[in-house]
């Protein structure tokens, strides 16, 4: 069966200004990571979510003030690559903002692990469905850097939808 990328991501229709995006990356490199641990073993990723809106640049709300109103938490998630198949634990979707441009790409896989889709974010945002499985193709030692929107009670279809009708995929 054929893979539906939308069953796995949307590509969201907004992005941050040149101004915003380079106050965001100054912010981002003064904050602490931590490695993502999950039954003793680190699955490749550094995240950051114990920080609070205001601290934000304010310009990162107000172009994505609907996902803000609607999500539980964000966090800045950075990796090399290299992160293996899986589905995220506790997190449902997520909107994934890239801070830089990198050659590496998400893969998500089918039921049945032997097809996957690439997802390359080339700058562009993404709403994420995150209880897909998918990996992170090694990019040597060149950092993704993210930052997430992140949802754990709602789906990723009720994001999909919310986000529908505040015209974010159009
Ligand atoms: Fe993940």
């Amino acid at each position: 069966m054929k893979l539906v990328p939308s069953d796995f991501y949307m590509k969201i229709n907004r992005r941050l200004s040149d101004d915003v995006m380079t106050e965001l990356v100054a912010f981002e490199s003064t904050v602490d990571y931590k490695k993502f641990i999950w039954n003793d073993m680190w699955d490749g990723n550094y995240y950051c979510n114990d920080l609070t809106n205001d601290q934000l640049p304010s310009g990162v709300i107000e172009t994505f003030s609907e996902v803000f109103d609607i999500c539980e938490n964000f966090c800045f998630l950075k990796n090399t690559g290299n992160v293996i198949k899986h589905h995220d634990v506790a997190r449902r979707a997520s909107v994934t903002i890239p801070l830089n441009v990198t050659d590496s790409y998400t893969q998500f896989w089918d039921w049945d692990e032997t097809k996957y889709i690439k997802l390359r974010h080339n700058g562009e945002v993404y709403l994420q469905n995150n209880k897909q499985r998918h990996s992170v193709k090694d990019n040597g030692d060149e950092f993704r850097l993210f930052l997430q929107l992140n949802f754990f009670e709602n789906d990723y279809a009720w994001v999909k939808q919310q986000l529908d009708e505040y015209k974010y995929f159009q």
